[in-house]
């Protein structure tokens, strides 16, 4: 399939791996890169930059393709020296950089110096007109069903992808909630031009994590997710825990009162005790709704190929099997969805 996007970043598919925290390391990336879509290593992950330098020259060992950085601007309890982690990004010759959260503004003359493109994770279609404005690449619009942190305007992708649509020039790509080829091709429907998912790679089998990570998606409904830190203006989608209602039931007796202090046990440092422990009861982790529709763990591989048959299905057989010529077309192709 080619889009824009497929063109900008030298991709066979229009599939882009978010960055996520101790998940995105190298073998996911290279394994989503091999499988033709774009992987993301997530840069934070590596708590310095001569550990990223480290972890990109693992990645380019286990594959040839491109394959991106991502580079989250959150408010943390300590900032790290992003100057730092950008040098040595274009030092190891990354092309592609994920930034998300807060603007890159004052990055980007460091990363265009570097010949990077820079696709900017955004909430709104304001967010995303400014990352255009200041010359990002392309945009990944991230609606409020998705893993991680959704702003806090609470706009479905249903609404929010067509708006982007109205108003953005540069590609974009859909993202939250996306989890198969129905995903891809509504995604382009709505203007998108491909479409990046998080939690679904999770429950692959070379992600790097814990396997209880991976049986709790299987298992986990639609229903499971909690949005957290709404109070404190730094909302997060999560799969619900004992340790997540334990932050909720914090949140409760807070109130307008909450700091962030307050829930520090139940976020700081949870990653590592899920991901590579598999203690599922740690606290809040980032997940997406998407995981009601995660039912099995495949190779990426296996993956993005049932992706991309599907979505060419979808395309050939149901979608143009609802135009004039549908009686034509035999009936086992139009139940295909
Ligand atoms: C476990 C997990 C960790 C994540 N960590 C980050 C991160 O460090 N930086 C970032 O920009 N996005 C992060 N995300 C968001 C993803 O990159 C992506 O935007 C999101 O998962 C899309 O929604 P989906 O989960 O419905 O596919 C994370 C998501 C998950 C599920």
């Amino acid at each position: 399939m080619k889009t824009a996007i497929t063109e900008m970043f030298g991709i066979e598919h229009p599939i882009i791996q978010g960055g996520m925290h101790y998940v995105g390391f190298a073998e996911l990336a290279a394994a989503v890169s091999n499988a033709g879509g774009l992987g993301i290593i997530t840069g934070l992950t590596q708590r310095t930059p001569e550990l990223l330098a480290k972890e990109i020259a693992r990645c380019r060992d286990m594959t040839d393709k491109p394959f991106g950085v991502n580079l989250t601007f959150l408010p943390t309890f300590s900032a790290p020296p992003y100057p730092e982690y950008i040098a040595a990004i274009r030092e190891c010759g990354i092309k592609v950089v994920e930034t998300a959260g807060r603007s890159p503004e004052q990055y980007m003359p460091a990363l265009k110096a570097g010949g990077i493109k820079v696709i900017h994770k955004c909430t709104s279609v304001r967010h995303s007109l400014k990352a255009e404005q200041i010359g990002c690449d392309a945009v990944s619009v991230d609606g409020f069903e998705c893993g991680g942190h959704p702003g806090e305007d609470d706009m479905p992708n249903m609404i929010l992808l067509p708006r982007a649509a109205e108003e953005l020039k540069i590609p974009f790509v859909a993202s939250g909630g996306m989890a198969d080829a129905r995903s891809l091709v509504a995604a382009l429907a709505m203007g998108a031009a491909g479409m990046n998912m998080g939690t679904r790679f999770i429950a692959t089998k070379e992600a790097p994590v814990h396997q209880n990570v991976k049986d709790a998606l299987v298992k986990a409904t639609e229903l499971d997710t909690r949005l957290v830190m709404r109070g404190l203006r730094n909302t997060e989608r999560v799969l619900n825990n004992k340790g997540v209602e334990q932050l909720l039931e914090i949140e409760r007796a807070k109130g307008k009162q909450l700091k962030i202090e307050d829930i520090h046990d139940q976020v700081a440092g949870v990653y590592p005790k899920v991901m590579i422990d598999g203690d599922m009861d740690a606290g809040a982790w980032s997940c997406g709704m998407v995981a009601g529709l995660i039912h099995d763990i495949p190779t990426v591989k296996e993956l993005i190929d049932r992706i991309m048959a599907d979505a060419e299905r979808i395309i050939r057989q149901r979608l143009t099997g609802f135009l004039d010529d549908a009686g034509k077309r035999p009936a086992a192709a139009l139940a295909i969805a």
